[in-house]
């Protein structure tokens, strides 16, 4: 592995792979490859820029012959495919760009690796996915490799879709790929718009915390950078044609986990933790709202010894203090189009 091309290393879990693996891995060039979406933020990566060993290309990936061209320029011998439409909420109010960037940009990075590697061998297309692909579980059991897919939303669909492609591009043309199926991950540079973020940055700014339905759907959470250790672990380890599930084995209520948000901001930003919890809002719910994901993560843990770091106490104060730390990259993403965003999602949630 001398060159690895990442897309999407602007968002959210692409920059904290760069920001962990970059300065760690001086003998590998890293090439992000980002289109920039309202989701893609420079200020994430920027302590970056001077590293010889890193590179930035801004690049629409559903544009196959700027795909082509820059996998020309840089001649990657792995590519770590992170770019996607990423929100369950913004998928339900316009799918389009979901099934143009998670399908169709797929399937460009897919053909330009099957086209430009004339010798597979010591090759590696890795594809980040979600446990939403499996759809929703019950109070019972927990997403195995093998669970059936069965996705709810737009988005999912379109990241099954994805999933699919990788999968034919590997038995039909023998590229190795390897795919990983992720929990729910919080932590530094993720955009308000999920769950963490949003509930942090309103508790500070004394705004409503709007829960869906009644705070009961499950999520199994992850530290972003657990899961980056994974997603380097498969790539190096894993054997072509394989998937890993991967998660944390911490599985909370949406209502408990603002609970603890509540609690934790208060402490650290010393604010009375009543008054916080009392900002809690119950909103209409999301369309479709998968009520539980939890997964099996044992084939990655015993197959390729991976295991996450952090708790989820010790991860939720280390996110809620970078977020306390960082108001500059705060206010760095909240432009017009995010305001527009929040007005739009939320305005049309009654209580
Ligand atoms: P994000 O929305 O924060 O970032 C997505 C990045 O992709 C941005 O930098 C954006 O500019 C870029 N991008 C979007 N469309 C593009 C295009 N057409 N061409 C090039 N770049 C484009 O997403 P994230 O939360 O960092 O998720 C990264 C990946 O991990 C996604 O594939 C997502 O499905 C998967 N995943 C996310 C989670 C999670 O909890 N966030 C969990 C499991 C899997
Ligand atoms: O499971 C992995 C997935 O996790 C990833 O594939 C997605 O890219 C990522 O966005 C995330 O999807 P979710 O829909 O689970 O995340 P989100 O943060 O949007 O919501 C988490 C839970 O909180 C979900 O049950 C909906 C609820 N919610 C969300 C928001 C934004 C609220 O109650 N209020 C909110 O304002």
């Amino acid at each position: 592995m001398k060159k690895i091309l990442i897309t999407g290393g602007c968002g959210f879990i692409g920059a904290n792979f760069l920001n962990h693996f970059v300065p760690k891995m001086p003998n590998v060039t890293f090439v992000n490859v980002d289109k920039l979406t309202y989701a893609g933020n420079p200020l994430s990566v920027a302590s970056l820029e001077s590293r010889q060993n890193y590179h930035f290309e801004q690049v629409d990936i559903c544009d196959s012959d700027l795909v082509v061209a820059t996998f020309e320029k840089h001649q990657p011998d792995t590519v770590i495919h992170f770019a996607a439409e990423s929100h369950v909420d913004r998928s339900i109010h316009g799918p389009r760009d979901f099934v143009l960037t998670n399908v169709v940009g797929t399937l460009n990075l897919l053909d330009a690796c099957r086209t430009l590697w004339t010798d597979f061998a010591g090759k590696r297309f890795h594809h980040v996915s979600t446990d939403e692909v499996y759809g929703s579980l019950t109070d019972e059991g927990k997403f195995l490799e093998t669970t059936p897919y069965d996705p709810s939303s737009p988005y999912s669909a379109s990241k099954a879709g994805s999933d699919h492609l990788v999968r034919a591009w590997n038995r039909t043309y023998k590229l190795p790929v390897t795919i990983t199926n992720c929990s729910n991950n919080y932590g530094p540079y993720q955009f308000p718009e999920k769950l963490i973020p949003i509930m942090i940055i309103n508790i500070l700014e004394r705004k409503p915390l709007p829960v869906y339905g009644k705070g009961l759907n499950v999520r199994d959470w992850l530290y972003v950078t657990d899961h980056c250790d994974a997603i380097m672990t498969v790539v190096q380890n894993g054997a072509s044609g394989e998937t890993y599930n991967i998660g944390g084995n911490c599985e909370r209520a949406n209502i408990e986990v603002v609970q603890t948000i509540c609690d934790i901001v208060s402490e650290l930003a010393n604010l009375d933790k009543g008054e916080s919890r009392d900002l809690i809002t119950y909103v209409t719910d999301r369309p479709g709202h998968d009520f539980r994901y939890a997964i099996d993560a044992t084939k990655v843990k015993t197959e390729l010894g991976w295991s996450p770091k952090e708790t989820f106490e010790t991860g939720m104060k280390k996110t809620v203090q970078w977020y306390l730390d960082n108001t500059a990259w705060i206010d760095g993403v909240r432009s017009g189009k995010y305001r527009d965003w929040m007005d739009k999602n939320y305005s049309q949630r009654g209580k």
